[in-house]
């Protein structure tokens, strides 16, 4: 068997997948966010470790998981994040989360002193949840720490150095730095040079189905795991929830519905670039790409109305609740922008609104308009994708929004594609484990690989008449940003 490590932001879960791609016992241990000041967003690395180890711990403890059968471990993480090291290997400071808007300075500075050049040598424009802004961040609040930092990594590849004392950043992560040469498939010598980052900072490049080496015989014996157990790369959470979807090929989307949401694509032409609008990273498919759209609080809206309106009730009743309401919400209407917007905005500033309040409304109405509101969302990265030739007639769907056929029906008729869900809805946790089954060879390809392990469960079909009035509310949608901007700006 093999370990798939879903590093997230609110919890990791582990997951023990057999060579037939069946999930035979899951265990999770969530921690907590830091937000000390607004538009922070932390997270202490140490939290991580206990977490993992816990999760394992759990997982081993389960009557399905023999623990010494596994033979391969991987990695899916939340990307982005600005882990700093000093020169034993531990954290100078908290991380600093994809989530984390205190950059804007930043990414002015990006802008102005490189311009265009940066998104030839990117492919990505920079944007505050990006690595490269936060580091310079601390590079100006925080010299001291910066003196003293000796590397930086990304968080799933800290867990991954914690576990096997071997340092190193899958291609997946490190484009989502924005540090990378696209085209040379290395550290960027002209961005290092004209931001004053030491190149000796940046951790070696490797594959996400390169073995790193076999566990760390400390943790394998604090974890109850064989020490021979051999570690892979892994990669981001949203490539390895796209090969985890089996979303391989130009002509599949993947909706996915974590605590951000993201409407993302396989690119077979290493060449494309959307002039910055959509991200275009490095895959786990070594040498493939992967382009994407992204609605920083998809999950988080969702996550915030329950906490603050109905704190007792779980997500499944909550978002069942939504059937009580009508299609548009009987007027209301919800931007998801809680912490700004990605996609199409790159606006850290924006908030979101409910807008049309009637006195006969009730909170069904209320968490409909959150759900449309979320998949609105998507249809605006969907029509970024439209406008530059981009045409897709079906959507797999996975995460949260993927339990519910309700929800699901909502984006086939808000986003007019057919959706498909699937059986194994272990999110990105199943790229992780597919990373270490292609890496220990037990397939040949990634393809074939999704062949034994991905399998559809539902088909949800657009409805003509829905699809009419969802595009009418959609025109209503999209005016609220210019006219909301200025008052949150
Ligand atoms: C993608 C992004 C988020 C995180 C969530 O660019 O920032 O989707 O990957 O973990």
């Amino acid at each position: 068997a093999v370990i798939g490590v879903d590093l997230g932001t609110s919890a990791v879960k582990v997951l023990l997948v057999d060579e037939t791609g069946a999930t035979l016992a899951t265990g999770s241990t969530a921690y907590p966010l830091q937000q000390p000041k607004p538009g922070y967003s932390e997270q202490d690395p140490e939290d991580w470790i206990r977490s993992v180890k816990a999760a394992i711990i759990a997982l081993g403890k389960k009557p399905e998981a023999d623990l010494s059968q596994v033979a391969g471990l991987s990695f899916s993480g939340q990307m982005h994040g600005l882990v700093l090291l000093s020169a034993a290997m531990r954290p100078l400071r908290p991380a600093i989360l994809w989530n984390d808007t205190r950059t804007t300075a930043e990414v002015n500075q990006i802008n102005q002193t490189m311009g265009k050049r940066f998104i030839e040598i990117t492919r990505n424009r920079a944007l505050e949840g990006f690595t490269l802004p936060k580091l310079l961040w601390v590079q100006k609040h925080e010299p001291e720490n910066f003196a003293a930092a000796k590397m930086f990594l990304l968080p799933k590849d800290y867990v991954r150095y914690r576990m096997t004392g071997v340092a190193g950043i899958d291609y997946s992560d490190a484009a989502g730095t924005v540090m990378l040469d696209e085209d040379k498939r290395r550290w960027s010598p002209a961005i290092l040079a004209t931001f004053n980052i030491p190149a000796s900072l940046c951790p070696p490049l490797i594959e996400a189905t390169d073995c790193v080496g076999t566990l760390d015989p400390e943790f394998a014996a604090a974890v109850g795991l064989p020490k021979t157990v051999k570690v892979f790369g892994g990669g981001a959470d949203n490539a390895c929830g796209a090969v985890g979807a089996g979303v391989l090929h130009p002509d599949q989307l993947l909706l996915s519905i974590g605590t951000s949401g993201v409407v993302l694509t396989y690119e077979p032409d290493s060449k494309t670039t959307y002039n910055g609008k959509l991200h275009y990273f490095d895959h786990v498919v070594p040498g493939q790409h992967y382009s994407m759209g992204v609605t920083l609080a998809a999950g988080h809206s969702l996550n915030w109305f329950k906490k603050t309106f109905a704190p007792d009730e779980d997500f499944a009743t909550l978002v069942a609740s939504a059937a009580a309401s009508r299609p548009g919400a009987n007027g209301l209407l919800f931007t998801p922008y809680l912490v700004g917007e990605r996609t199409p905005y790159a606006d850290a500033k924006i908030r979101g609104s409910f807008i049309g309040i009637d006195s006969r409304q009730t909170r069904a109405d209320f968490v409909r308009a959150v759900i449309e509101g979320i998949t609105f969302s998507f249809r605006d990265v969907l029509a970024v994708y439209q406008d530059s030739g981009r045409t897709f007639k079906s959507a797999i769907t996975i995460g949260g929004g993927s339990q519910s056929p309700l929800w699901l029906q909502i984006q086939a008729d808000i986003l007019n594609l057919k959706i498909v869900s699937l059986k194994n809805n272990q999110g990105p946790g199943i790229g992780a484990a597919m990373i270490a089954a292609v890496g220990l060879g037990w397939f040949a390809s990634f393809e074939a690989c999704a062949k034994q392990f991905v399998e559809e469960k539902a088909t949800y079909v657009p409805d003509r008449k829905q699809v009419e009035r969802y595009t009418r509310y959609y025109k209503l949608y999209h005016d609220v940003y210019p006219a909301t901007w200025p008052i949150t700006a």
